[in-house]
């Protein structure tokens, strides 16, 4: 069994999407063994506690990053996480972080990257006129929204979109995406060959 730990900042809707396929035994292998939170308030958190989760709120409070990053990972280890999934994680991490978890950590971003990184990326799109959004799931290497590409997901731009109507189209491929590409790390077939994450051969 895959013990997932959860990182989340915020609503925690691509957490509870991949719950919700793990409650309906979608997603055969994994089971989440903790939910972790930078913020106290984040409503991924109560979400998390509704389905029964062991969900924590580790604030950095003033900490540096490097030192709030070693309380998440001792929680990660504390409860036996194999799989790291950022959703909504709204906080780089530091490199001791990623080194702890060497690609086991995996990052939705709402872009094809390596178009459009860093914040609001999905404004950042429509403002850019782009014909084709969409979001991206990779492992997470030391530089933000650059690792490996697990899934991609494409999602047109109709002349009717606002910055809104487009972000909620590509939210709703978000969730596909992350549990396709969870799906696909568990299952053991594929391997990182250089940039490419492809089926064994
Ligand atoms: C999602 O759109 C996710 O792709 C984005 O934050 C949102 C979290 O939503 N992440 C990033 O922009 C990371 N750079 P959620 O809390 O409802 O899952």
């Amino acid at each position: 069994m895959t013990r997932l730990g959860i990182l989340l900042s915020g609503r925690g809707s691509n957490f509870v999407a991949i719950a919700d396929r793990i409650a309906r035994g979608e997603l055969r292998g994994c089971e989440i063994a903790v939910v972790i939170s930078n913020k106290a308030e984040a409503g991924g958190l109560a979400a998390a506690r509704e389905r029964g989760l062991t969900a924590l709120a580790i604030e950095a409070n003033g900490r540096k990053r490097a030192e709030h990053d070693a309380a998440i990972i001792a929680a990660l280890r504390e409860h036996g996480v194999d799989l790291v999934i950022l959703a909504g994680y709204m906080r780089l991490l530091s490199p001791g972080f990623v080194q702890a978890f060497p690609q086991r950590i995996l990052n939705i971003h709402p872009s094809l990257l390596p178009a459009f990184p860093g914040l609001e990326a999905q404004e950042q799109a429509f403002a850019y006129g782009v014909k084709v959004a969409g979001c991206t799931v990779h492992f997470v290497d030391e530089e933000l929204d650059h690792g490996v590409i697990v899934t991609q997901r494409v999602v047109p731009v109709l002349d009717a979109d606002d910055e809104a109507t487009l972000s909620r189209r590509i939210l709703a491929e978000e969730h596909e995406a992350y549990s396709e590409a969870i799906a696909k790390v568990v299952s053991g077939e594929y391997e990182v060959a250089g940039r490419r994450y492809i089926r064994k051969g």
